[in-house]
């Protein structure tokens, strides 16, 4: 009888003093368990380039589409880095998710699409997003921070120590911290005008991220070669002796003529593809990650591509995470979405929309 009472007692003494949430072995940190130790740096995620620009029925298949899915969807999926514009569309009154125009693609406004994002964390109490939002419009550090505010997101707002340098060695908290501590979503902007007091989980990109050129044009071009921040363009040395997380860019323009280029579609199976050594492999989503990981000494943290069910582009992030233990992920087609008339229309469509803006604006367009 004793003895029982005595195993109870271990037993509960056991279990209070294991830290919270992230505690089982069964637990999955961003769909593996293996991850949870690891700090969130030293993982590699899968990032949809132009996360929110979609081509699919709702936008009438937009050639300015980077993915077939909408966020939600590639956030099942296993997707955890989303890059997206941020622009005014008529006045500061209304900042949207737009492709270089609002003219060209309209996804809503920042808040809506971060409400989004909010109820998929809801839903997956063990998953980190990171989000990176362009800001060529020079837009107030205040009107990004409403737009975070009115989502409701910013409950889940990750902020570091220090938000004017990255942390000593480049080592962020592990996946287990951040779960546990209830701060699941990291938030970059390029370019933040200013650090505010009052919303500082807003991170400047270019004080902890370095990347690779984002404008290829073909398979033979791409390049680990950080292009920016200027501060160490062209030296990945300089990139990481400042402790900045490298992020690679991979995903292919086509010249459309007279400056427009849209996503590449037509090599995207090889652009995507997991497989790293065969001669076919050129330009392959596995071959450059392996070279970029090779010139950084560690892969990348971020891995950016369009149409990110092709490949799948997941297989080579797993690969590069070094994990097996996959669970918790939903399936997606592996393939382009499309119909004829979709690319008829569609191209006629978007050239007609870019010409009449380049007459108009006299700007050219890379979407
Ligand atoms: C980073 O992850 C690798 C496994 O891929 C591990 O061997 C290494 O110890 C980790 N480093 C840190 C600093 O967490
Ligand atoms: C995303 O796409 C899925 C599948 O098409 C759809 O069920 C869902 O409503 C969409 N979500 C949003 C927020 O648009
Ligand atoms: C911007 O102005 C145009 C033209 O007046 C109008 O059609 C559109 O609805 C406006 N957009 C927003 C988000 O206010
Ligand atoms: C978690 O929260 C505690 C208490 O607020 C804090 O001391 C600790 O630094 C946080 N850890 C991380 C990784 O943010
Ligand atoms: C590939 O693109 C680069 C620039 O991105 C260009 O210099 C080169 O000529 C292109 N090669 C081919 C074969 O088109």
């Amino acid at each position: 009888m004793i003895s029982i009472i005595a195993f109870v007692l271990a037993l509960q003494i056991t279990y209070s003093t294991l830290p919270p949430l992230v505690a089982a072995a069964t637990m999955a940190c961003n769909n593996s368990p293996s991850l949870c130790d690891r700090a969130w740096s030293n993982t590699t995620q899968l990032g949809c380039h132009n996360s929110p620009f979609v081509r699919d029925a709702t936008t009438d298949w937009s050639y300015s589409g980077n993915q077939y899915y909408n966020t939600t969807v590639q956030l099942s999926a296993g997707v955890r880095f989303l890059t997206g514009q941020m622009h005014y569309v008529n006045t500061t009154a209304n900042l949207h998710l737009c492709h270089s125009s609002c003219d060209l693609l309209d996804a809503g406004t920042v808040s809506n699409w971060l409400s989004d994002i909010k109820t998929w964390l809801d839903d997956n109490p063990y998953d980190v997003v990171t989000l990176l939002l362009t800001n060529d419009d020079d837009v107030s550090t205040d009107d990004i921070a409403t737009e975070f505010a009115d989502s409701g997101i910013t409950k889940y707002a990750y902020t570091p120590t220090d938000v004017d340098a990255p942390p000593a060695d480049g080592v962020w908290p592990t996946l287990a911290e951040l779960i546990n501590n209830g701060t699941r979503l990291i938030t970059f902007i390029g370019s933040l005008e200013s650090v505010s007091s009052s919303a500082s989980y807003l991170l400047d990109q270019d004080t902890f991220i370095f990347s690779n050129s984002y404008d290829y044009t073909n398979l033979t071009s791409f390049s680990c070669s950080p292009a920016s921040p200027s501060s160490v363009a062209g030296s990945v040395s300089a990139a990481l002796d400042a402790d900045l997380l490298p992020l690679q860019n991979h995903y292919v323009y086509t010249e459309e003529g007279l400056g427009i280029e849209i996503p590449d579609v037509t090599d995207i199976y090889t652009t995507n593809a997991p497989s790293s050594s065969s001669n076919s492999s050129t330009g392959s989503l596995g071959q450059s990650a392996q070279v970029c990981a090779a010139e950084y000494g560690r892969a990348a943290t971020f891995l950016v591509v369009d149409f990110f069910n092709i490949g799948p582009a997941i297989d080579t992030v797993d690969t590069l995470n070094g994990v097996t233990d996959v669970t918790g992920r939903s399936t997606t087609s592996t393939a382009i979405l499309t119909t004829s008339d979709a690319v008829r229309f569609g191209h006629e469509f978007l050239s007609m929309k870019a010409l009449l803006l380049i007459a108009a604006t006299g700007m050219y367009f890379m979407i």
